[in-house]
């Protein structure tokens, strides 16, 4: 078998079989295959597609390259959620600790990530002395004891992923559906949920910017991850604005813990009230999603999620301080507030150039060695829909540099439009997908 060959019958539109899918997946994870080639190939999938069988036969392929999680030794139906990304996404935090308090076993393996802002473990480490590096027995022992650990390794998931996530991302190879659902499903496979709750965002901060290519990525998901045994669902929301109000790594930390608090952002209170109720469900902890509702709402009012959140920080070595008064957290050298040059109402953020804000500012990862400054990022003050006077502020920039500051509020300005006429809120909730189908939500 040579890769020449296989490039050209996937640029001809030909299926690759899975023989074919193994010796090149194989190849280039141990080096034979070189880079160049394989960015060949990622672009002729990237315009050609995959059928079923070929996105299957990538996933398990790449989830068989490294370790499996056994979770076996954790009582109860393990549930995982996962998003496929974007702006402002801190919803794990406040999910969790919820299902947590509500009994579920949360055990969660969560990566750090390029990006606006870094990936849930970045932004955990804005707490002093937090450790995300735990051992398999440390993370089950934990599990089992508090209900919730997130770490960033406890086994070597499919490392294949990894090697070819990093090729995708300089080759622009990133948004295609059958490699998104492949690599997503690879390593969620390998983590070894009972059960997933997949949250795919849509819109201008996400990688599916129109509805109906998110609902083909969730029911590409869904196949695979049925074909293997698990129960699944997803939701298709909303991300054409950053989801809350924080978008940078301790800001969202802080934000998260607000909202587990009862303050904090009501969009994302909501979104974690949907998914909770799914994982709820999907845990049999549960027979309906309203009863599962009452009980999340019921773990915030009573703080017992934000207690949930407290005893999960303390167990990973994180101090309580900033949990405790969120005003400690640490500031860097320069606030400033954006003010709008007009009155009107909101009627668009764009998602993805606010992330970029955050970018510029140094609170996320260019390229796989960048330094995060986990401090700096966007607080915004206005949403879609909210009515703003001339002079207003519109969103606080945090930063540690005059010349990244002046950059990001240029493109924070332009991330605004307004319109003269009342605006509605963006929907958030917009679809729920299961194995017999997509349905409005
Ligand atoms: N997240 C992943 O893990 N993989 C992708 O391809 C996209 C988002």
């Amino acid at each position: 078998m040579h890769m020449y060959d296989l490039i050209m019958k996937k640029r001809n539109g030909g299926h690759l079989s899975e023989e074919e899918i193994r010796y090149m997946v194989k190849g280039f994870t141990q080096g034979e295959i070189p880079d160049y080639q394989m960015a060949a190939m990622l672009m002729a999938i990237y315009y050609k597609g995959m059928n079923q069988e070929e996105t299957l036969a990538l996933t398990m392929e790449m989830a068989y390259s490294g370790e499996f999680m056994d979770l076996s030794a954790i009582h109860g139906v393990k549930v995982d959620k996962h998003s496929t990304g974007g702006v402002g996404d801190k919803a794990t935090l406040v999910v969790g600790p919820m299902v947590a308090a509500c009994g579920v076993p949360v055990a969660k393996m969560s990566g750090r990530g390029l990006g606006h802002t870094g990936g849930t473990i970045d932004k955990l480490e804005s707490l002093e002395g937090f450790r995300t590096a735990l051992g398999e027995e440390e993370f089950i022992h934990q599990v089992n004891n508090i209900h919730m650990a997130l770490a960033s390794q406890t086994v070597n998931l499919a490392p294949a992923d990894k090697k070819i996530y990093a090729l995708r991302d300089v080759t622009a190879t990133v948004d295609s559906i059958p490699l998104i659902a492949s690599s997503i499903m690879s390593k969620k496979l390998a983590s070894g949920a009972d059960a997933i709750v997949l949250d795919v965002k849509v819109g201008s901060g996400a990688f599916m910017k129109e509805e109906k290519s998110a609902i083909a990525l969730a029911q590409e998901m869904i196949r695979i991850g049925i074909g293997a045994g698990r129960d699944m669902v997803a939701v298709i929301t909303d991300m054409d604005e950053p989801l809350g109000y924080a978008v940078g790594n301790a800001l969202e930390v802080k934000e998260a813990i607000e909202t587990l608090d009862g303050g904090g952002s009501k969009d994302l209170l909501e979104l974690s009230y949907v998914l909770g109720s799914y994982m709820l469900l999907k845990a049999k902890r549960t027979e309906s999603l309203e009863e599962a509702r009452a009980m999340l709402e019921e773990a915030v009012e009573s703080k017992r999620a934000l207690k949930k959140f407290k005893e999960f920080v303390k167990s990973q070595g994180g101090s309580l301080e900033c949990v405790e008064n969120t005003s400690k957290f640490p500031k860097p050298s320069i606030v400033m507030d954006v003010l709008a040059d007009s009155s009107g109402f909101v009627e668009k953020i764009n998602a993805s150039q606010v992330g970029r804000v955050a970018m510029i500012l140094g609170g996320g990862r260019a390229t796989k060695e960048s330094q995060l400054d986990l401090k700096v990022g966007v607080v915004l003050h206005k949403k879609v829909g909210d009515k703003v006077e001339k002079e207003d502020c519109i969103a606080t920039l945090y930063a540690n540099d005059l010349e990244q500051l002046k950059e990001a509020k240029e493109l924070l300005e332009k991330s605004y439009s307004f319109s003269i006429r009342p605006t509605s809120k963006n929907i958030l909730i917009k679809w729920i997908v299961t194995k017999n189908g997509a349905r409005k939500a």
